[in-house]
Order: structure tokens, then C-alpha cells, then sequence
């Protein structure tokens, strides 16, 4: 089953000066299939993550994720949970709220015997961060912070999972804990995932790989 497909994506960002960076992008994932997208540094790998989660506009071109071309902000808050490349998080309040914030978003309930409460704190013990949870986002580690930020892109029990350089600003060991908890959680939850990279190690974890250059994809 297809989860999400990108037809001749093109994006132009008229501001400054006219940089035409994406030129045709077709993209297909699958359910349960994870896919790398590889490329330098400014090629559009952060660019076409947005769009393809609907966080972006592009100038022509179609996307449909879940047979829904017309896509509104529910079915990105139900159908995507997105690990940005600067974690994103909201420095005031705690973990477990930060976790909490899609579930809020969606209207959900998130008092402590809700189904969201239960499910944010099985996320943070599958992270490894239940003894942070209380914790304010601005005193965690740069890796709590990226483990955070994998936690809450599957709060909402998303179908695919949007990953933007999720080791980017960590050592070699904790990339690897971040690689391998990220593959893991997408197998173990069921999701498909797509994951912007420079790492080779991460893009081998995933079924396919993809290289962005001069705007478009190649194999
Ligand atoms: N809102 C914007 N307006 C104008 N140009 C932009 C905008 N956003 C991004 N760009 C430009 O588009 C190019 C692609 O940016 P993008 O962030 O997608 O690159 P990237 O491949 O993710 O790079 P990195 O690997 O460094 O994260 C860059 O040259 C950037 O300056
Ligand atoms: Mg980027």
C-alpha cells in the first residue's frame, strides 16, 4: 500500500533571487518502508521534507498522503509526526508536555489516566528518558533533545514519520543510539519513514536510498 506519493514536485523560492531547487521530484512510500534522502549540504533535503509534510507549499506538482490530495492541517497533525532538524521543542515546558503537544493540538485529552498521558510516557521509556520527564526542555542534553524529538513524532500514533538529519548535532555513539531507536521504533510501531541524511551508517539502516541533486532524485 502507498502511504504517500510525490508527483513532478518542483519549488521555487522566488525570494531573493528566483532559486529554482527542487525540479521534478517523484516520490513513492510504501507502508512500513523507510526511505534515506542523501545530498550536500543546501540541495533541499530540509525543503522537500516540508513539503512532503505539508509544511511547505510547492509551485507545481501533486502530493497525496493517505489518498488525500487536499491536505489539511488534521490529517498532518493524525497521519505525520515530523523529527526536525533543530528538535523544535518548546524550551518553557516539561518533556512530558513537549510529548504531550500533538495530543493537545489534536483536541485529545491528556489528563494522567488519558489514553495520550499513557501512551507519552511508554514513549519516554521507550527513548530512555522517563527519569527526564519532568525536566524542562532547556535544561536536556543535546542528545535528550533528539531523543525528545523522536518521541513526540510518534505521539499521535502517525502513519509516517518525517525525519530531518535526526543524529545532525550528535558524537558517534549517541548517533548510533539515535539511528538505531529511530529504525526500531518505526519497525516496532508499524510506520513508514522517510529520512533526510548525510549519514551513510543511517541511510544503510533504510530499505532504500535516494540522492538529491540539482533537484532532483536519483538511486
Ligand atoms: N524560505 C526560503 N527562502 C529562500 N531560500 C530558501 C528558503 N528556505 C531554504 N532556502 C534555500 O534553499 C536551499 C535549500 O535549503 P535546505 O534547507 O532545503 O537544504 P538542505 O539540503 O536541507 O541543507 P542541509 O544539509 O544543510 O540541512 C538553501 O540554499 C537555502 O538557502
Ligand atoms: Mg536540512
Amino acid at each position: 500500500m502507498t502511504v504517500l506519493q510525490a508527483k513532478n514536485i518542483h519549488k521555487i523560492f522566488k525570494k531573493p533571487d528566483n532559486l529554482h531547487i527542487l525540479k521534478g521530484i517523484d516520490l513513492e512510500l510504501k507502508h512500513n518502508e523507510s526511505i534515506a534522502i542523501m545530498g550536500a549540504s543546501g540541495v533541499g533535503k530540509t525543503t522537500l521534507l516540508h513539503i512532503l509534510g505539508t509544511l511547505e507549499s510547492f509551485n507545481t506538482g501533486s502530493l497525496n498522503i493517505l489518498n488525500n490530495t487536499t491536505l489539511k492541517d488534521e490529517i498532518r497533525n493524525k497521519h505525520i509526526g515530523f523529527i526536525f532538524q533543530s528538535y523544535n521543542l518548546l524550551e518553557d515546558l516539561t518533556l512530558l508536555d513537549n510529548i504531550l503537544m500533538p495530543a493537545r493540538i489534536a483536541r485529545k485529552k491528556v489528563t494522567a489516566t488519558s489514553e495520550a498521558y499513557k501512551r507519552a510516557n511508554l514513549l519516554l521509556e521507550e527513548v530512555g528518558l522517563e527519569n527526564r520527564k519532568n525536566y524542562l526542555a532547556k535544561n536536556l542534553s543535546g542528545g535528550e533533545r533528539q531523543r525528545a524529538a523522536i518521541a513526540r513524532a510518534f505521539c499521535n500514533d502517525p502513519d509516517i514519520i518525517l525525519a530531518d538529519e535526526p543524529s545532525g548535532n550528535l558524537d558517534f555513539d549517541n548517533s548510533n543510539i539515535i539511528h538505531n531507536l529511530l529504525i526500531n521504533s518505526v519497525k516496532k510501531f508499524n510506520k513508514s519513514l522517510i529520512v533526510a541524511t548525510h549519514d551513510k551508517k543511517l541511510a544503510s539502516l533504510c530499505d532504500k536510498i535516494y540522492y538529491l541533486e540539482n533537484g532532483k532524485l536519483t538511486t
